[in-house]
């Protein structure tokens, strides 16, 4: 008896977040269908009502490089109310996020019907996830049964301007850092390809192509050593990612230099691995503290690569590294 009042109580709670419309008993009509460019500012203002850190221009990167891979849900209207991806990275693996239903609209299984989408186009493949702690047994009831125990990503914003000042700019000896060219992408490509175990060129490339983004390239003895970029997000704020080298002197100076070209951000954001001490190390010496901690899950098993060289991760809503 008191669990159904307690119940009775949490839909009337429900209740009067809904619309007008749906309290007064009329169906709520919506469709789900793969994400359009025009769909872009609509999806731009339900992410900045929560804490996602991409950019506008990431979303038309990642639908081009998998047409099907972020699914809208649309009211008759065609204002879009909900959004989540699945993006396929190849045959195998396929990875989640940017899962989020505006407030008035949640509760009624908006979430379920976009969720079920995107398991549909990732099909038998093996899915990844990053989860707030909070969402772990929601996900793990949704099939997300592997749990990453080795690390977590923590998620470091801040408002205002950076100051990477303590940061060195001293590179190592026959280190120089580049910024990005046309021609320098196969031999990024073949970088992030040992990294990583399979292609990633032709989103690389849309990557670095992105507006409001500016990317340099590490190389010794003329030899691609990482690279690096950074992004003005949805929230104006310079997000650093993806941010991989074989050093870490080199990876702070390249960390460095990307805030320090872009003045015209509002604040700051970046994602990186818990077990890579050097890179939460480099963050720490700006006294930033951990905003989030992000638990990584999979749908069949685990992905291994040597997350030593991964300081700022690409983009936690599209990548899994
Ligand atoms: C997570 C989120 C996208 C779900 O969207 P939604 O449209 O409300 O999802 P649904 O209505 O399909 O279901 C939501 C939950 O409410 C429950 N629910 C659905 N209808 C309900 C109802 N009438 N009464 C009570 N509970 C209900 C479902 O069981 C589900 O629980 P589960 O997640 O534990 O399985 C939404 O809550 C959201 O945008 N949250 C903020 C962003 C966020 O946290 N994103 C995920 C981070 S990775």
């Amino acid at each position: 008896m008191v669990s159904r009042a307690l119940s009775l109580r949490f839909l009337s709670h429900i209740r009067a977040y809904r619309p007008d419309h749906i309290k007064h008993g009329k169906m709520l009509h919506f469709k789900v269908r793969s994400f359009g460019k025009e769909d872009t500012p609509d999806v731009v203002k339900i992410a900045t009502k929560s804490t996602f850190q991409y950019c506008a221009e990431s979303l038309e990167s990642w639908s081009e490089h998998d047409p099907d891979g972020i699914k809208v849900a649309v009211l008759d209207s065609g204002r879009v109310i909900g959004l989540c991806a699945a993006v396929n990275h190849n045959e195998n693996f396929s990875f989640g996020g940017t899962f989020i239903v505006l407030e008035e609209y949640r509760h009624l299984e908006i979430g379920h019907k976009l969720f079920a989408a995107c398991f549909a186009h990732a099909g038998n493949r093996n899915i990844g996830l990053n989860s707030p702690a909070d969402k772990l047994t929601s996900y793990k009831r949704r099939g997300f049964t592997v749990f990453e125990e080795s690390f977590s990503s923590l998620e470091y914003e801040c408002n205002g301007k950076l100051n990477v000042e303590p940061l060195s700019d001293q590179l190592p000896p026959k280190v120089e850092l580049k910024p990005f060219e046309e021609s320098h992408l196969n031999a990024m490509a073949a970088y992030d390809r040992a990294l990583m175990g399979y292609d990633r060129k032709v989103i690389l490339k849309a990557n670095c192509k992105e507006a409001n983004t500016k990317t340099l390239v590490a190389f010794k003895n003329g030899i691609c050593v990482g690279f690096g970029s950074v992004k003005l997000n949805i929230s104006k704020a310079a997000r650093v990612g993806p941010l991989y080298a074989n050093d870490p002197a080199v990876a702070e100076v390249m960390f460095k230099r990307l805030v320090d070209s872009m003045p015209e951000a509002k604040g700051f954001a970046t994602v990186t691995i818990s077990k890579n001490l050097a890179g939460n190390e480099m963050i720490r010496k700006l006294g930033l503290p951990v905003h989030a901690n992000l638990l990584r899950m999979y749908t069949k098993e685990k992905l291994y690569i040597n997350t030593s060289k991964v300081f700022c991760q690409f983009d936690v809503d599209f990548s899994p590294f």
